[in-house]
């Protein structure tokens, strides 16, 4: 007598134990060698009694969810005929009378006492809620994947559409600082025409010449600050390396400001620092870098101040230091001083005159070098600017340059 139908007959399937497989929260069959279901719990029997054919005694290939499915169809055959038992996963049973769902089965042979296959135990687990869930967090990721497309895209668009707008006015002021170039020297060349023919006759020159052509003076200078930062948005500048002694580019700067520093009573002093320090960059904008911080140092400091101006640094790195007791920054201006147009307290500034472009154009320089600049300043007791620079050629962070050597 097999193995189940000792179990059923006998009845030693007792109450007790149908109990513990009706709660038990899968299903179970029992199968005969033939495949036919001998036993079942309640939720077996929910799943796959039809009408008027409950699934005791037919055989379980024949249910239809698995009678179309060949590959199950064969892991019955392989268990009830080899014993090899299996593992199934998400079987879509789709029965009228429930909810499509979706199962994992996993079957196991049955020996009997002469450890002969006598049958097997296949269970079904309900995966449907995890399978559900699976597909809705698919759906989820499809429908974001989607939405992330198109903002990407919007973004992308958006994009496009500032560089243009920076690229037109970038060109518009290009253009613009072009076009008033020419009837400036126009105005300059006939008030130096008008100066030099007043000279000749011993004609005395009005006051408002001298005026007009230092507000010449101002424009060309203002003209040409805009016409380096257009360079540097266009990309179109360049940097021409050569050796610099920093030291001497430091007495030029100085020298050439001297004038100014003197109708202030402001002494320039020059601290011993490192000494012989040699850099690879380019000495018309490094010097045009120097002059900027020291004339600020000079615009910025009261009658009789001090600017000391000392170099640090190894063979790796060079700091350039200006120093001065003048008005100083307030904490909440610093972060913005570097950039286009920027200037504390714009009544405090205009009495010395400026635009404000003045340190974007020096950091430019010094990050064009692969360097930086760093400050600190008290407003009431004084500033000092620190140029950091490589002493040999480094890729400038961010900035997109053609380099000639
Ligand atoms: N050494 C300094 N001491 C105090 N304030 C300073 C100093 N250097 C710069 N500043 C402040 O930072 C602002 C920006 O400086 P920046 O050199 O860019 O412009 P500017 O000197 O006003 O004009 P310009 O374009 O002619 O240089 C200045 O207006 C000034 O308020
Ligand atoms: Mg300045």
């Amino acid at each position: 007598m097999s193995i189940i139908d000792k179990f059923s007959k006998t009845k030693k399937l007792d109450e007790f134990n149908r109990r513990i497989l009706d709660s038990a929260p899968v299903s179970v069959v029992a199968l005969n060698k033939d495949g036919a279901v001998v036993t079942a719990n309640r939720l077996a029997m929910e799943l796959m009694d039809e009408p008027q054919m409950p699934i005791i005694n037919r055989k379980l290939v024949d249910t239809s969810e698995i009678k179309n499915n060949q590959k199950l169809k064969e892991l019955y055959e392989g268990l009830l005929e080899r014993g090899k038992p299996f593992y199934y996963e998400n079987l879509a049973y789709k029965k009228k009378s429930l909810h499509a769902r979706h199962l994992n089965i996993i079957a196991v042979p049955l020996f009997d006492d002469d450890k002969k296959l006598d049958g097997a135990i296949s269970i079904a687990l309900d995966n449907t809620e995890a399978t559900r869930a699976k597909q809705k967090l698919q759906e989820l990721n499809k429908n974001l994947e989607k939405k992330v497309f198109a903002r990407t895209k919007q973004l992308d668009d958006i994009n496009k559409k500032l560089r243009e707008a920076i690229e037109l006015k970038s060109k518009f002021i290009a253009d613009a600082s072009h076009e008033l170039r020419t009837p400036l020297t126009v105005i300059q060349g006939n008030l130096d025409l008008y100066i030099r023919e007043a000279k000749i006759k011993k004609t005395k020159t009005p006051y408002a010449c001298s005026l007009i052509l230092n507000e010449i003076k101002r424009m060309t200078g203002i003209l040409s600050d805009l016409a380096i930062l257009t360079n540097f948005d266009a990309k179109t500048e360049t940097l021409h390396y050569e050796e610099i002694d920093l030291k001497k580019s430091i007495k030029a700067a100085g020298q050439s400001l001297q004038v100014l520093a003197e109708q202030k009573k402001i002494r320039l002093i020059y601290k011993r620092g490192a000494k012989n320090i040699k850099i690879l960059g380019d000495e018309a904008k490094l010097e045009k870098l120097l002059l900027n911080i020291i004339r600020n140092a000079i615009k910025y400091t009261e009658e009789k101040g001090k600017i000391k101006i000392w170099i640090e640094g190894n063979s790796k790195f060079v700091k350039v230091n200006i120093q001065d007791n003048g008005i100083g920054i307030p904490k909440e201006d610093l972060p913005y001083i570097f950039e286009r147009f920027y200037r504390v307290d714009k009544a405090r500034s205009r009495q010395e005159g400026g635009t404000g472009l003045g340190l974007s154009i020096c950091l430019w320089i010094a990050e064009a070098h692969g360097g930086y600049i760093s400050v600190e300043s008290e407003e009431g007791k004084g500033s000092i600017f620190t140029i950091h620079l490589p002493c040999k050629k480094k890729a400038a962070k961010g900035l997109d340059l053609r380099y000639k050597d």
